[in-house]
């Protein structure tokens, strides 16, 4: 494991891995952008391409890549090493069964059955008809081959028994999702039986879950009503509120294009990719959630929503708007106009499609003509207060929403205008509204709560970071000056402080790698890495004569503070020894402290 940790980072650049979800900028020598671990509006999360690590001064979070992923996916640490093993096309030897962790295992139950219902559908005779139907819905052999479409024929056990061969445990194909226990006796039976197979991928393309739909004629022969689609349930590697279909395949298009097209169906995200609209994903049907638009954020800022128009896809879109306007990402809706989806109407009229997707209006605007659509055929004019009214109610409350005032101003002046009313009622009304609740989350407000830290703490670091960053100048630093470790406020400052000096005495220089190879606890570690990028944040611009007075100016806040707590002490035992009248203890008093009026006079 350890080799592939080595491998995967010398192949990997942690600048790569982390810009999949961060936009960075260079500044001095490291990178710098918007921690994704908290929320914050001045970037205080650096990355540092020489050292291969992050870290924020925010949140305090910070590690190699490999934390990074664990952090940024939720995930443990073999899922982590498998996701950049994947992307560094390192390949990994499968464990043996001891140490391959649950979810490692029903990943690879997954990979392996949608290898199988793809074989099926492709070459097996019992998936003529489903081959058929997708040639009907105009699906290509590429598409088929993209996203490993497949088939299960209308049998009780043909995955069980076919994974059951391959050593899999009945138990561990059920944690897949695969296979439901039977109710009577033991045993399982395949949940997915005579249904097209959609292998559903993490953002990494990693199978995760299943959504199967069934074939028309198996929907004909059933005497009960059965779902058209039907998903995997939430398993250990499937949380539906963190996945989102097509993802894996949309996400870098979507990053150039910086935008994304949400649809609602499977079927439409296969016909927009197929037909060149590869920045495609969809919600399956259910309202977005606050981690699935995050996840988008990731990579683009605008999303076009193409849902359908019914009664509940209006239903839908409005949830999905306001889950994606809460994260700050730019909403425009495409005009579906007559077609029932996406799908629908690239079949019958692509080029109308693409006029749609640049037509698509900016949400405001949307929800403008959609309040304004029932009296469309009055014309101004002939509104009635009541439609004002109706108008108003329906619009005030999202202008509200809106974050920005000067849009704000903007949305108040057009409805005015449209309604022919004072905008100065307008406004009033909605001062008095009062935003019901702001777009942002609960997720953004929390802050990182954070001591306020001490001034000794600060200069510590302030001068640890320096001298490692900056080893000429440090190790000429400590030619002049004996440091005494008791100067350094916490246990973290000391131990550093330590292995300088130790190394510095034996070695008559500092020699930042060795010194950080001596550290043997992570925590230790950590704040090490802290060091040296507080002192690349604020001494980028420092020639070598400013960063000398630092460390000097540093070193003597940090020993004035110590003798002045030992002059307390000090004076302290003299009044002590006043009060007691004890002669010995007097002079003794007297003479430590004559001796730290002169080190503070130094
Ligand atoms: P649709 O009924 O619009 O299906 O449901 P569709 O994608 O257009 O498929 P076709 O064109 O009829 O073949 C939209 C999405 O909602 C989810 C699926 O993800 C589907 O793609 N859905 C729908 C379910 O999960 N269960 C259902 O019973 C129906
Ligand atoms: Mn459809």
């Amino acid at each position: 494991m350890a080799d592939h940790v080595e491998e995967i980072k010398s192949k990997l650049d942690i600048l790569d891995v982390v810009s999949e979800y961060v936009q960075l900028k260079q500044s001095g020598s490291n990178f710098r952008g918007l921690c994704p671990f908290h929320q914050e509006k001045t970037p205080s999360f650096f990355v540092s391409p020489d050292r291969q690590i992050y870290h924020c001064f925010g949140c305090g979070e910070g590690g190699d890549m490999f934390s990074f992923i664990q952090k940024i996916e939720g995930v443990d640490f073999p899922e982590a090493l498998r996701i950049l093993a994947e992307k560094a096309g390192v390949e990994i030897k499968q464990y043996d069964s001891h140490n391959t962790s649950q979810r490692t295992k029903l990943l690879d139950i997954c990979e392996l059955s949608a290898k199988f219902y793809h074989k099926i559908l492709l070459e097996s005779s019992s998936a003529e008809e489903a081959r058929k139907y997708l040639e009907k819905r105009g699906v290509s052999s590429q598409t088929i081959a993209a996203f490993q479409l497949g088939f299960v024929p209308d049998q009780w056990d043909t995955l069980f028994k076919f994974l059951s061969k391959r050593k899999y445990q009945g138990s561990e194909i059920e944690a897949a999702g695969l296979v439901v226990s039977k109710q009577k006796g033991s045993g399982y039976y395949d949940r997915f039986r005579c249904r097209l197979m959609f292998p559903i991928n993490d953002a990494h393309g990693q199978v995760v879950g299943f959504t199967g739909r069934v074939l028309p004629s198996k929907k004909k022969k059933e005497e009960r009503e059965i779902a058209k689609y039907i998903n995997t349930p939430e398993t250990e590697i499937y949380n539906k509120s963190r996945v989102l279909y097509g993802l894996d395949k949309a996400k870098l298009e979507a990053k150039k294009k910086k935008y994304f097209i949400l649809v609602e169906g499977n079927m439409d995200v296969l016909a927009c990719h197929q037909a060149g609209y590869k920045n495609t994903i969809c919600s399956s049907g259910t309202a977005l959630t606050t981690e699935q638009a995050q996840l988008l954020k990731r990579y683009a800022p605008n999303i076009l929503l193409a849902f359908d128009m019914d009664m509940a896809g209006q239903n839908a879109t409005k949830r999905g708007i306001d889950v994606l306007l809460g994260q700050g990402l730019n909403v425009k809706i495409v005009n579906l106009g007559k077609h029932k989806d996406p799908d629908e109407f690239i079949q019958k009229d692509g080029k109308g499609w693409k006029k749609a997707l640049i037509e698509s209006l900016p949400i405001m605007e949307y929800y403008f003509s959609s309040a304004f659509q029932p009296y469309q055929s009055k014309g101004k004019q002939l509104l009635k207060i009541e439609d004002k009214k109706e108008i108003t109610k329906k619009l005030l409350p999202v202008i509200a929403k809106l974050g920005d005032s000067v849009e704000q101003g903007l949305w108040l002046r057009k409805l005015a205008e449209e309604l022919s009313v004072s905008e100065v009622f307008l406004r009033d009304a909605l001062q008095k509204m009062k935003t019901p609740y702001s777009y942002s989350n609960s997720r953004e407000v929390k802050k990182p709560t954070k001591e306020k830290e001490s001034m000794e703490e600060q200069s510590a670091k302030g001068f640890l970071g320096l001298v490692l960053k900056n080893p000429k100048l440090g190790a000429e630093f400590f030619k002049k000056q004996n440091l005494l470790l008791d100067i350094f406020p916490s246990l973290e400052s000391q131990k550093i402080a330590g292995l300088i000096r130790d190394y510095y005495q034996k070695y008559k220089k500092i020699d930042q790698l060795k010194i950080k190879n001596k550290i043997k606890d992570r925590k230790l570690e950590n704040y090490y890495d802290f060091l040296l990028f507080l002192a690349e944040k604020n001494f980028t611009e420092s020639n070598d004569i400013e960063i000398s007075q630092a460390i000097s100016s540093f070193f003597l806040a940090l020993k004035k503070k110590y003798l002045r707590a030992r002059m307390d002490e000090a004076m302290n035992e003299l009044r002590e020894a006043e009060k007691a009248g004890q002669k010995k203890l007097i002079e003794k008093a007297s003479k430590r402290i004559t001796k730290i009026s002169q080190d503070l006079a130094d």
